[in-house]
């Protein structure tokens, strides 16, 4: 598949990139191609060093989401409009892919719902009609994932409306050996796995501890 990640220049982009490229297309979109294309040189030095296998290239964000299969929305939930605003004319039959958080912080981190209930929602009302929106990913640790570490294993909650859109995240989870893909339902219930990551912080910071995800056992 083609998987193009906007703001794949950002944390979570990188580790998207690295799991996903020795059976993927990995298009690192960018609002600077240049940035792009360095990003994707360096993530592909990473693998060398891993002795993995990969292909990934860098473009601007439109590029990138042209022609691609899967598009991953790694940008902050306050540029998310901005960028689908830039690559909505290539917008037509890909599965949009959001890991996004809305999210501030005064004294703890806090969950900021948005008017139609999560980030997923607001971002579909935003795409043309028809496409299929996936979110996923909201509590898996950038550093971690970045790190190629074997010994950690996460799970990774999936919600969405279309079954077939869903079945592709699912799998494409399942590729990645540290992370278990769960099912948690319709788009509907995407808030309830967004205010997870506050949740995280929150016991980050008040346990001491580094970048904490969730199993569930
Ligand atoms: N980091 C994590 O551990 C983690 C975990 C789960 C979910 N998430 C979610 O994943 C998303 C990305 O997180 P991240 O930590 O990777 O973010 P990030 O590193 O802060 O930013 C990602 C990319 O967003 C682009 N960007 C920044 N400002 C922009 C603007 N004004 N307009 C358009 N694009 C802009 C930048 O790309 P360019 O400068 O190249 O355009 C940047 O590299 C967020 O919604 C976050 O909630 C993050």
């Amino acid at each position: 598949m083609k998987i193009a990640v906007l703001g794949g220049t950002g944390d979570i982009g990188e580790g998207f990139a690295l799991h996903w490229a020795e059976k993927h297309h990995i298009r690192i979109g960018s609002r600077k191609s240049e940035k792009a294309e360095a990003a994707a040189e360096q993530f592909n030095e990473t693998l060398t060093l891993f002795e993995r296998k990969g292909d990934i290239s860098g473009f601007d964000n439109r590029t990138a989401a042209e022609d691609a299969d899967v598009i991953i929305l790694a940008i902050p939930y306050a540029h998310v409009s901005g960028v689908i605003d830039v690559v909505r004319p290539v917008l037509s039959d890909q599965i949009i892919v959001s890991p996004v958080v809305p999210m501030s912080r005064d004294e703890y981190f806090k969950y900021d719902a948005p008017a139609r209930g999560s980030a997923a929602q607001e971002i579909q009302a935003m795409l043309p009609e028809g496409m299929n929106m996936v979110a996923a990913f909201h509590t898996v640790a950038s550093r971690k994932l970045c790190s190629l570490d074997p010994a950690f294993q996460c799970d990774v909650m999936v919600c969405g409306d279309d079954r077939h859109s869903k079945d592709v995240i699912i799998s494409l989870t399942d590729e990645v050996v540290c992370l278990r893909p769960l099912d948690v339902g319709p788009l509907a219930l995407a808030s309830t796995i967004e205010s997870l990551t506050p949740l995280l912080l929150n016991i980050a910071v008040l346990n001491h501890l580094k970048d904490p995800s969730i199993k569930v056992l």
